[in-house]
């Protein structure tokens, strides 16, 4: 009996990795930023490349950050405040980190994105 509670352990950790690398990216993350960023940034991967991830970080934790890059920039300054950015935000960092400049990974197409166009 113990030896097959390892084992179920052991099948439980093995479908978790395989469900976690199944899903390529967050695609959630990705249609908030389409919607809020995209006018001004290019493509949510696009977008995620142009900075490494200890800037991401640095831009999503430092508090007023984002908003200070923004000053002035009303469409840019409402996106920010939007309920939706601010709920999501730690989940659309995570995104942006995972796709970012040195992350490694290159999208092909797939039903919500191809290439660089919208
Ligand atoms: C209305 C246009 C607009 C929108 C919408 C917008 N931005 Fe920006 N963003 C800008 C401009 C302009 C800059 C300054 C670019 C520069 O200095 O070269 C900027 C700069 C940035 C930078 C700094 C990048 C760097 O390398 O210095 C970050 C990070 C950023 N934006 C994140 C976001 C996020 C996240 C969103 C969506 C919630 C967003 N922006 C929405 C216009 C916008």
């Amino acid at each position: 009996m113990k030896k097959n509670g390892w084992i179920l352990l052991l099948y439980i950790g093995f479908f978790c990795t395989c469900t976690s690398a199944a899903e390529r990216y967050d695609t959630k993350a990705f249609r908030i930023v389409t919607k809020l960023c995209s006018p001004c940034h290019g493509t949510p991967f696009y977008m995620a490349k142009q900075i490494d991830e200890d800037n991401w970080e640095y831009f999503f934790k430092t508090p007023g950050e984002l908003e200070k890059i923004h000053k002035g920039n009303t469409q840019a300054l409402s996106s920010l405040k939007s309920s939706i950015f601010q709920q999501k935000k730690k989940r659309i960092m995570k995104y942006f980190i995972n796709n970012s400049k040195f992350s490694g990974s290159v999208h092909g197409c797939d039903a919500n994105f191809c290439g660089t166009h919208h």
